[in-house]
């Protein structure tokens, strides 16, 4: 089982400040089955810059350090990157890479808002060769509202990531249901953790086949898992046709 979006990393933004907390982590994602981890630290971030190059370069450090060794967990580059007029420059620069060097990007969007400019901003991202991945769009303020704006986003090309404790309930009962319509409406493509703290923010990814609500959903989360795995082989994903969300439609899956 593979992470795609985490925070593991010590020391560079808000996940893990010491070593002893990566290690928590890291702990906690064996213990979950989970073999492969892209770590994710935020990028244009209001608070927190980190190029790819520097993601590189603290995974060579974190791998020589003798307390990691033993897990037997493969960590690859990634970033999150937080939408701003900035992603085009920095992708010239090569401050921005693919995850893996593939050509995915995961994309934050602000909590509350969608940027006027997103979809123009997606499309040239697109044109430059890269498929923007969606980070968490149910923790978006305005696409909670009307998910239809996550499906217009879709139908332009982009991929999504949903968090796993957003699936299992943890994140409470409201972004529970909403996670699941999502997934029905075939508006998500990938699984994460999105882990901070081995506590408060930790890897959910092992508790998603524990979750009742979740039983009949099965199937649809193993080829979300795998999705995650054609993404560091930066292989192409099978894309269902999105389903525009319709008020009061009954889907009969709960
Ligand atoms: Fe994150």
């Amino acid at each position: 089982m593979i992470d795609i979006h985490n925070h593991l990393l010590f020391g560079v933004d808000d996940g893990p400040q010491v070593v002893e907390e990566t290690i928590e982590l890291l702990k906690q994602a064996k213990e979950q089955g989970i073999t492969g981890i892209v770590v994710t630290p935020h990028h244009l971030h209001p608070r927190y810059n980190n190029t790819f190059n520097d993601v590189e370069s603290e995974i060579y450090k974190l791998n020589l350090n003798p307390l990691i060794k033993g897990f037997d967990i493969q960590l690859y580059p990634g970033q999150e990157i937080r939408i701003t007029d900035k992603v085009l420059e920095d992708i010239e620069k090569n401050k921005i890479k693919g995850i893996n060097h593939s050509k995915y990007l995961l994309i934050e969007l602000p909590s509350n808002s969608i940027p006027h400019y997103t979809k123009s901003l997606l499309y040239e991202i697109q044109t430059k060769g890269f498929i923007p991945v969606i980070v968490h769009p149910e923790r978006n303020k305005a696409i909670a509202q009307d998910i239809n704006l996550l499906y217009e986003l879709i139908t332009n090309g982009a991929l999504s990531q949903i968090t796993a404790s957003s699936l299992t309930g943890d994140l409470g009962k409201n972004i529970q249901k909403l996670s699941i319509q999502m997934i029905e409406h075939h508006l998500i493509h990938f699984v994460a953790s999105d882990a901070h703290d081995a506590t408060n923010r930790p890897f959910g990814l092992g508790h998603l086949f524990e979750t009742a609500k979740l039983k009949k959903m099965d199937k649809v989360l193993r080829d979300l898992l795998d999705n995650n795995e054609h993404m560091i082989q930066n292989k192409d994903i099978v894309r269902k046709r999105p389903i525009e969300f319709k008020k009061n439609k009954f889907f009969g899956l709960f």
